[in-house]
């Protein structure tokens, strides 16, 4: 019996606490910790390990001497070649979002001038300050520094879930108060999860409307005298949906309550939003409510991988996000962001894209992602058996009430397609990048995704391939220790390294 199966005869007709109550403890009880633990490996079994797709050798240890840089180079051009026909033609979801080789090439050479840079070492590198500065001034000013009085400040992260753990971080101590609670809706991004684990918060995560937005009246409700922040996403990650952000702001201002936007999607593409004609709501400074923000320069920022921006209304705020030691032995100590050493050539290349595109260049990629947005959420709602969730503008997902989603989402898969598995409701997305604005990339896409419908119905509501029984299991399995469980040996399996014979 599988963890679906035993769902299906035994957990599944518990409700799901009773459900967790079981497994917690069957897994206390030595013959049955075992017979999981079995079930588990079973499980796994079905889904694919790690597969660089490229013949190079596998390192369990040192080589006993020194290889040669060409063999290395070759050997790590081989599996990139493999990787980039995964996402250079426009078939995954999100995860590049330009990828134009001119810009990848100029991306690298600032990235070589700079790779030794570390911003830790002013003394030596007073560029990366110079670069942080200004790519988080630039950041500001098109996200409302300008229309309101207050100074907006910030730092440049690690990336959008850094951003947001900093500024729950800078919440939490400015209120400085035991239990502090988070109200967010569901739709808002796991890393608000994180952040909450890590920083001692309790969390009170809201069900979506019907059109998948947050909504305002239970958010209101959720507030309580713990309440040290309110957070809202310009848009969120599973669905796609610009929040209320004027209402929910404003809301927070006058009960003197921090509120989040978190634009680490929309950052560099909701300022063109209203001016190309399409409707959002404000999300940024503008609204006197909104007094922090995250925004991804590594998403649609169109920068390397590995930067952020974080945002807040005023230096106060600010002023909690620093550590500073002053007695440490090693020196007096100050570091803005959570990692001490950075690296400075992140910076220069997250500085280096925001000049080469300008406003005009992000608001041309902005208006032809909205665009094929916009195609691709009309050809979803055009198939009869799928329905788009809410009303996106670029980030499009979609659910059946007739076929298996995930049986789709393996469908298309196999038609080379990256697409994300959500869950509750069960549901695929697209995010749309500069990737799918390339000729013909919006009408493939439909066209497959027509024809893995069909094949989805034919081949019944059992998946069985990718990712997808996963998500089969996960969706229906009451006891999520037991889901916990797997996605934590799910982990450590992508870390086991097996010798090549
Ligand atoms: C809305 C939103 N917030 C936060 C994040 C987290 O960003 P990162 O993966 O860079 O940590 C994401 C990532 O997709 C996101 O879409």
């Amino acid at each position: 019996m599988n963890l679906t199966s035993m769902s299906d005869k035994v957990l599944g007709k518990l409700p799901g606490g009773v459900a967790g109550a079981v497994y917690r403890g069957a897994s206390l009880i030595p013959g049955l910790r075992r017979r999981l633990d079995k079930e588990y490996e079973s499980m796994l079994a079905s889904v694919p390990g790690v597969e660089v797709g490229a013949d190079v050798p596998v390192y369990t240890k040192l080589p006993n001497e020194p290889r040669s840089r060409d063999e290395i180079l070759a050997d790590i051009g081989a599996i990139s070649a493999v990787e980039e026909a995964g996402w250079s033609e426009g078939r995954a979801s999100g995860a590049v979002y330009h990828g134009d080789s001119g810009h990848i090439g100029f991306l690298n050479e600032v990235y070589a001038l700079q790779s030794q840079s570390n911003p830790l070492h002013l003394d030596l590198w007073p560029s990366g300050m110079k670069f942080e500065a200004e790519v988080v001034a630039m950041t500001a000013d098109i996200l409302g520094a300008a229309e309101t009085p207050d100074e907006i400040v910030g730092n440049v992260t690690s990336g959008g879930t850094e951003s947001i753990i900093l500024a729950m971080k800078a919440y939490r101590d400015r209120a400085g108060q035991a239990e502090p609670e988070m109200v967010l809706p569901d739709s808002a991004h796991v890393a608000f999860d994180k952040a909450a684990q890590y920083l001692g918060y309790r969390q009170v995560r809201v069900p979506v409307g019907a059109d998948y937005d947050a909504d305002v009246e239970a958010m209101t409700q959720a507030i309580s005298k713990r309440t040290v922040v309110v957070v809202g996403s310009a848009p969120g990650f599973p669905h796609g949906i610009v929040d209320p952000i004027p209402e929910l702001s404003e809301m927070a201002r006058e009960r003197g309550i921090g509120f989040h936007t978190d634009a680490c999607l929309g950052g560099f593409v909701m300022p063109w939003v209203a001016q190309l004609g399409y409707d959002a709501p404000q999300f940024d400074f503008r609204l006197p409510g909104v007094t922090s923000m995250s925004a991804d320069t590594h998403k649609y920022g169109y920068a390397a991988k590995g930067t952020s921006v974080v945002l807040y209304r005023g230096r106060a705020l600010r002023h909690h996000q620093y550590y500073v030691a002053t007695e440490w032995p090693g020196g007096l100590y100050f570091s803005p962001t959570i990692a001490g050493s950075r690296p400075g050539a992140l910076l220069a290349s997250a500085w280096a894209a925001m000049l080469s595109m300008g406003e005009a260049g992000y608001e041309r990629a902005a208006a032809a992602i909205l665009a094929t947005g916009a195609e691709i959420r009309d050809g979803v709602n055009a198939i009869a058996e799928l329905r788009v969730l809410g009303d996106p503008l670029w980030v499009v997902a979609f659910a059946s009430e007739e076929v298996n989603i995930y049986e789709v989402m393996a469908r298309m898969a196999e038609r080379g397609w990256s697409l994300n598995g959500l869950h509750h409701p069960e549901a695929v997305h697209l995010a749309v990048t500069l990737r799918h604005t390339q000729d013909g990339v919006a009408a493939t896409f439909l066209e497959d995704l027509r024809s893995a419908v069909e094949t989805a119905k034919a081949t019944g509501l059992e998946p069985h391939t990718g990712s997808a029984p996963m998500y089969g299991m996960a969706a229906t399995f009451p006891a999520r220790g037991a889901v916990a469980e797997l996605l934590r040996r799910y982990v450590d399996r992508l870390y086991q390294v097996t010798p090549k014979d």
